[in-house]
């Protein structure tokens, strides 16, 4: 079995992105999973608090899931073009302390997938992760690129993917993503 490990980078009940994950759950190769995550409960980053009580127990549980998963499928929302900060502070929390970040991220293969109501759907959110791969020594999979723009068009308000394109461009990038894991 192939464990994937998604991460939405949206709180909101409604998110488009956290939907995108959902559907992309379904949307995979046989003996693959995925399991989809969020970041809620993870305080904002304060090294001071950090250096009295450690590392919190929601990062901890973040961090062991993605140590021991078989790739990460981060998707991301885009904030005035570009990460938004409660995604970049989760993954900022879980790269500490510095001595854990090679268990947690070293080599471990990433995605990425986006949604945004826009005409343009993440590509500078996508693009502003990779320095951030970069210095986690993370493997980024560069076979396909998937950016969901109109997100209020292609879910319905179940949060269910309506759009065929997307259906069967998310199945390809699932398939892509699941062969670069296998190597
Ligand atoms: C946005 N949004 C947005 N969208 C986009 O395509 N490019 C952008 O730069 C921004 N900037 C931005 C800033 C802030 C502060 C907010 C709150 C929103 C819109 C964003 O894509 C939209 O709210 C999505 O629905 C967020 O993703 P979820 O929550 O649906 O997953």
């Amino acid at each position: 079995m192939t464990r994937l490990l998604g991460i939405s980078g949206s709180l909101r009940a409604g998110s488009y992105n956290t939907a995108l994950l959902h559907a992309a759950a379904e949307l995979l190769p046989t003996g693959v999973e995925l399991e989809v995550a969020t970041v809620h409960g993870i305080p904002l980053y304060d090294g001071d608090a950090e250096e009295k009580d450690g590392i919190p127990a929601a990062v901890e549980a973040l961090k062991d899931k993605l140590a021991a998963c078989d790739g990460l499928v981060l998707c991301t929302p885009e904030y005035n073009h570009s990460v938004p900060g409660v995604l970049k502070n989760a993954i900022d929390w879980m790269s500490r302390p510095g001595a854990d970040k090679e268990r947690v991220f070293g080599g471990r293969p990433v995605a990425l997938l986006g949604a945004s109501p826009s005409g343009f759907g993440t590509v500078l959110a996508q693009n502003a992760w990779l320095p951030v791969f970069r210095i986690l020594g993370m493997r980024y999979w560069c076979g396909r690129e998937l950016m969901v723009s109109g997100a209020h068009k292609v879910f319905d308000d179940q949060g269910k993917l309506q759009d065929e394109t997307v259906r069967d461009l998310l199945r390809k990038h699932m398939a892509g993503f699941t062969d670069f894991v296998r190597g």
